[in-house]
């Protein structure tokens, strides 16, 4: 009995062994250099994980501007150089743009997938969600988020303007819960035959949203759901809220939601549920990075007096040009998109905090096996491999953005006030120099839409109300980097501010 469980044991040792060796990749001839990692399958992602920002710079130091890393069973190619990166996104006719994001997006929010070549859906999403954020439609959802930013700023948050006093709250629950409420509204529309309990189904779809987006770096990373009942209760009533029927109830819901809507009826497959969970990742891309981008955007203004100066007067201009006047009782403020794209200042603070404080991880797979041809050399790449981007590393270069860990409100305008594009590596002028919204293929249909919400936030913030910080010397809040890979990292903790509504 014990010399069949030792030779029992004996054999599933060499089977560990030889599954270890095997599964080790070896670099071949004209690949780039190769870090496995110590542990097997999971290879560098805990070192990654850890600080990804320190990971990619230590491999940096020691391999150069290109190597090759094992992450979750999974070979990602890095491309360091930002020089590089235009030449490599010309490879593009190799990279499946999209298997990434399908894949993850399933995963996390449980519909199958909508990659059409799965078969469930015929829909080209990029096409919906092109034609839907950007362009013409952009007007309407603009003109929506205004007058939602405006419902959830004035009424609730406000007392009769002469009895105004200061009212202190955590910063980024201020914009979470603003961004959220408008947000929401601007791309579902109303419920007309719920208007009582609008207010406590927003609430409660806010700490749901909450609940389940603390948990997406964990989905992400491959855990299931189920490990995580709050979160996976929490995803089921977001998802139940946005079911067609529980749509079709609602007032003035955008182009978006709408188009696909239709798309779904006519081109899926999908049950009610599955629908739902197609609306949850809208909801989702359009606020996870929209809030703590909000926040960066206006703690960094309030905390600098150059910045709060310049902003203040851009937004009097501007609003003294579009012949606007706030008043408590006048009418609201209503900008188009001409004026809004007019105001280079606002602009330069967004990106500069943006700049700060994104941390995203472009990814695309190789289709098939392909040679990629960049300044550095000729890299062998296999199918199914991925190649990756993480932008912070340039966002954080000081030979492009010298001292780079300050904002500088003005950091992106030129001489004579106008958006600067021209910045340097080495002497060489960028093509890419700023991408918290991605790049390529790939790069984030939002952007616009996004940039406009958070400038109306800062315009309405700026002009309705006296702003402060509750320590006048407050710390930046430090970023938390358990989010690092998704985009917009929010605060590590909150900051107290105080606001009154002006006397107008
Ligand atoms: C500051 C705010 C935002 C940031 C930083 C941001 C960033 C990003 C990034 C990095 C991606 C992935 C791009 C890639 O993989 O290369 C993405 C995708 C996406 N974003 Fe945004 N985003 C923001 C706001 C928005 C908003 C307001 C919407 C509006 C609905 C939106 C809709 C989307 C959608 C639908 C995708 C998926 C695109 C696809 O896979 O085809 N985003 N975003
Ligand atoms: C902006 O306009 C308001 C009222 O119109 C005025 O009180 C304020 O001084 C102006 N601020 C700047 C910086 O021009
Ligand atoms: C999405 O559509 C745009 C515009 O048509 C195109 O440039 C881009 O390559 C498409 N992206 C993907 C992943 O298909």
């Amino acid at each position: 009995m014990m010399a069949i469980s030792l030779t029992w044991g004996i054999v599933v040792v060499v089977c560990c062994c030889l599954w270890l060796f095997l599964g080790i990749r070896r670099r071949k001839m004209g690949e780039p250099p190769l870090e496995n990692g110590l542990i097997p399958y999971v290879g560098c992602a805990l070192q990654f994980g850890a600080n990804p920002l320190e990971f990619i710079r230590s491999n940096q130091r020691k391999h150069g501007h290109v190597f090759t890393c094992k992450l979750m069973g999974k070979y990602v190619h890095f491309f360091t150089n930002p020089l590089s990166y235009h030449k490599v996104l010309c490879h593009g006719k190799h990279f499946d743009w999209r298997k990434f994001h399908f894949t993850t997006s399933a995963k996390v929010f449980g519909h199958r997938s909508l990659d059409p070549s799965d078969g469930h859906t015929t829909e080209n999403i990029n096409k919906t969600f092109i034609k839907t954020l950007q362009g013409d439609a952009l007007n309407a959802l603009t003109g929506a988020m205004m007058e939602n930013l405006l419902l959830v700023m004035r009424p609730s948050t406000l007392p009769k303007p002469n009895t105004a006093a200061w009212v202190t709250e955590g910063m980024y629950s201020f914009c979470y819960r603003v961004m959220f409420e408008a947000g929401y509204l601007t791309l579902f529309g109303k419920d007309l035959t719920r208007q009582d309990s609008q207010r406590a189904l927003m609430l409660s779809n806010l700490d749901n949203f909450k609940e389940f987006d603390k948990i997406f770096p964990a989905l992400v990373a491959g855990l299931p759901i189920h490990v995580f009942k709050a979160a996976h209760n929490a995803r089921e009533k977001l998802a139940e809220d946005l079911r067609s029927e529980n749509l079709r109830r609602r007032d003035r819901v955008s182009d978006l939601v709408s188009m696909r809507m239709l798309l779904n009826d006519q081109l899926s497959t999908f049950d009610d549920a599955e629908k739902a969970k197609t609306h949850l990742v809208v909801l989702w891309a359009s606020q996870a990075n929209t809030i703590p981008a909000t926040f960066w955007s206006l703690f960094q203004t309030i905390r600098s007096p150059e910045a709060m100066k310049a902003a203040i007067e851009e937004v009097n201009k501007t609003l003294e040009n579009a012949g606007q006047k706030i008043s408590f009782e006048g009418n609201p403020v209503c900008l188009n998109q001409m004026q809004l794209n007019d105001m280079p200042v606002l602009d330069s603070i967004i990106k500069e905090s943006l700049r700060l404080s994104s941390a995203s991880l472009n990814i695309r797979a190789a289709k098939e096996d392909f040679t990629l041809q960049i300044e550095e050399g000729s890299f062998n790449i296999r199918k199914d491999d991925f190649i990756a981007f993480y932008p912070q590393l340039m966002h954080f270069d000081a030979q492009i953005y010298p001292d780079p860990l300050t904002f500088k409100y003005d950091r992106f305008l030129d001489e004579s006030g106008k958006a600067k594009t021209n910045f340097y590596s080495n002497g060489h002028r960028l093509k890419y120099y700023y991408m918290p919204f991605g790049s390529g293929a790939t790069i984030c249909p939002g952007r616009l839409f996004a940039v406009h919400e958070i400038k109306q936030f800062l315009i309405l913030m700026l002009s309705y109300f006296e702003l402060g910080l509750v320590e006048s010397d407050v710390q930046c809040p430090p970023l938390d980097q358990s989010r690092a890979g998704l985009g917009i990292l929010p605060p590590s903790h909150d900051v107290e501010f105080k606001y009154k509504f002006k006397y107008l």
